[in-house]
């Protein structure tokens, strides 16, 4: 195994920077754990040489600065190549070599049990965060004039999951208006309780929503639904793999994430908690060939589909647990920090994210008071190649830019972002 200082002076011989393999990778992110052993995670987050070798176990085009990681982050090698492998085993003998891997979801549902603090038992391995989110909600079993709460910053397509049952069985959906920027969480909180009757079956939040990367109050909102036997469905799509929690901390029934975010894997993985009694209460999304009430895995029997990158998530957890949670939330954390902290010296600038690390970690959006941030987003792509997200919301709570960050971004790239915007708002106007 290379130290730190012989893997520099590979690379000032040229072959530092060569395409490494997957395991290669790996190797030499485990090779500087062990360089910076002793190290808080606070100090790995400003080590450059660390970062700069996990930078090379991603496959992104350099020439693009990309800070709209919030959609998706697929860019790791080790998975691709994982995907390809998988792909190309399947195809051996069709349906035997499918069931062969289909063996190995197994092992992958053991880890994401263990992340995520649950028995794997209750883990349904699922298509991503809508479709784990519409298992619950469209799953519970609610009749007409029972409610259920949400707000109007959670995701849009479980909104809908919702408005249908409200179409079709006459359930009553309650949105709690979230102002933006943020309220403190105890507001929040209120804002959500005061809406409860005793016709309240279930409460939907995020852990963090999509518009700013806003954190929930779970835990508080989790004992009070436990003491009126209300279910909360926590939508983790920002949470999981993004920074160290477990389900404990949170204290909620259900938990869904999309695994393509933070945790890296490939296209098309979510997957959602159903406490063990609750199994056999929800009914299906998609009915299963032959249904068997108290396992887990009557929620992922979708037809047939490609187990290749289902299988491969098993790379994404090895990269996640190659860098640690810990010192990848700090990571995120010091990126974010890096180009926050240069923007909100000046007045014009809004956020609507707060900035304590309680209630955000490597997702926030802002705005500039007298600038277009739409003009601003094309902007930043057509000039300087950088992409970023524009966010607005229906209600026209925000109208900013969303800025996600990710272990593959060096400062270099975050303090060019920074200075172009600085330069935006110093000047009060684009180019
Ligand atoms: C808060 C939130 N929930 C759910 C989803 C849906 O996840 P997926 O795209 O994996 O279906 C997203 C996706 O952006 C999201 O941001």
């Amino acid at each position: 195994m290379l130290n730190r200082r012989e893997f520099l002076r590979s690379c000032a011989a040229g072959i530092g920077l060569a395409a490494l393999t997957p395991e290669e990778s790996l190797e030499r992110i485990i090779s500087l754990n062990s360089a910076t052993a002793g190290l808080s995670p606070e100090e790995v987050a400003r080590d450059e040489d660390f970062w700069f070798q996990v930078r090379l176990a991603f496959t992104e085009d350099r020439n693009i600065i990309n800070l709209n990681q919030g959609t998706i982050q697929p860019g790791l090698r080790l998975v691709q190549d994982a995907v390809r492998r998988h792909s190309e085993f399947s195809g051996n003998a069709g349906w035997h070599s499918m069931a062969i891997l289909n063996k190995e979801i197994e092992s992958c549902r053991r880890r994401l049990g263990n992340h995520l603090g649950c028995d794997p038992e209750e883990l349904a391995i699922c298509r991503g965060g809508s479709e784990a989110g519409q298992i619950v909600l469209l799953g519970l079993d609610l009749k007409r004039g029972d409610e259920v709460i949400t707000t109007n910053q959670d995701y849009p397509r479980l909104i809908s999951a919702l408005r249908q049952r409200e179409k079709r069985e006459g359930i009553v959906l309650k949105m709690v208006k979230l102002p933006a920027p943020p309220v403190p969480l105890d507001q929040f909180y209120n804002l959500v309780v005061e809406q409860v009757t005793p016709r309240t079956r279930a409460i939907l939040v995020c852990h963090l929503t999509h518009y700013t990367g806003q954190m929930a109050p779970v835990r508080r909102l989790a004992e009070f639904c436990r003491s009126k036997g209300i279910e909360l469905v926590v939508d983790g799509a920002h949470g999981f793999m993004h920074f160290p929690f477990k389900l404990a901390d949170l204290g909620c029934d259900y938990y869904t994430a999309s695994l393509h975010k933070w945790t890296m894997a490939p296209p098309g993985n979510g997957m959602v908690r159903i406490p063990r009694d609750r199994i056999p209460k929800l009914w299906p999304l998609t009915p299963p060939w032959t249904d068997t009430p108290n396992d887990v895995r009557r929620f992922e029997d979708v037809g047939t589909r490609s187990p290749a990158n289902r299988v491969a998530i098993a790379e994404a957890l090895t990269f996640n647990e190659g860098i640690g949670i810990e010192r990848k939330a700090a990571r995120l954390r010091y990126l974010k920090d890096r180009w926050a902290n240069r923007l909100k010296q000046y007045p014009q600038v809004k956020f609507y994210t707060s900035l304590d690390p309680a209630e955000s970690c490597g997702l926030a959006t802002f705005g500039i008071q007298g600038i277009d941030m739409a003009k601003l987003t094309e902007y930043l792509l057509d000039q300087h190649g950088i992409v970023v997200s524009h966010i607005t919301h229906p209600d026209g709570l925000v109208d900013g830019i969303r800025i996600v960050v990710n272990v593959s971004l060096s400062v270099k790239e975050i303090d060019y972002f920074a200075d172009v915007v600085e330069e935006v708002i110093k000047k009060g106007k684009i180019a």
